[in-house]
């Protein structure tokens, strides 16, 4: 595949199997996240390596954070969070750290620390891997995220699930028309054709 044939087939893996990448694949991948676009040169990406026996401890600190955010979460969710953080091959915690008397401003930080992520998705994506990013509001749960490692000011920016694709042949998903979200200026403001029916 050419590098852009690889972009243009990069899609988020959901289902994840054995093996994760190795510790020397690992090294390389997380290399390419070091590559990101850093204003300022603040190095805010952090990445926390959850695999082995680990997983089910971050399971239980992650359902402890559920319920102390909703004491009355659904079970099913609880049970299938618990059961994708102590499965999955390999977690990376996504961290920020976040320096907020820089005069680089935090958006423009937590940006470079997405842009990270990106990379490091399409670099498991080149080297046969696959991932996901998610999130959801235990993300911005400071007990957890200081748990983790990354005390306020600091934050998680979500987790990637790492590991294989466990279905080889899932149809890649339909992707926009970039013409849809793309515009030139001529002198006043553009609309985009994705906006027209809003
Ligand atoms: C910051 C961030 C957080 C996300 N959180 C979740 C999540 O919690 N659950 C989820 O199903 N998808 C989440 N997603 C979306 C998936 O990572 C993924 O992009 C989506 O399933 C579409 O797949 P694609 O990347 O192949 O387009 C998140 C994406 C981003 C950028």
């Amino acid at each position: 595949m050419t590098p852009m044939e690889m972009l243009l087939n990069r899609a988020s893996q959901d289902s994840l199997t054995a093996p994760a990448p190795s510790a020397s694949e690992l090294s390389d991948i997380l290399a390419t996240a070091m590559r990101a676009p850093d204003h300022g040169k603040l190095r805010p990406w952090r990445y926390v390596i959850i695999e082995g026996e680990a997983r089910p401890l971050a399971a239980e600190r992650i359902v402890a954070s559920m319920l102390r955010l909703d004491a009355h979460a659904p079970q099913a969710k609880i049970d299938k969070r618990r059961d994708r953080f102590s499965n999955m091959p390999m977690i990376i915690a996504l961290g920020m750290h976040l320096r907020p008397d820089n005069k680089i401003p935090l958006w423009e930080q937590e940006m470079t620390v997405a842009a990270g992520a990106m990379n490091i998705l399409n670099a498991l994506s080149a080297t046969g891997f696959g991932g996901v990013w998610v999130s959801g509001d235990i993300t911005e749960d400071p007990v957890l995220a200081a748990e983790i490692g990354f005390e306020a000011p600091h934050k998680l920016a979500g987790f990637l699930f790492v590991g294989t694709p466990a279905g080889q042949n899932t149809p890649l998903p339909r992707r926009p028309d970039p013409e849809q979200f793309t515009a030139r200026w001529l002198g006043s403001p553009v609309i985009f054709t994705a906006d027209s029916k809003e």
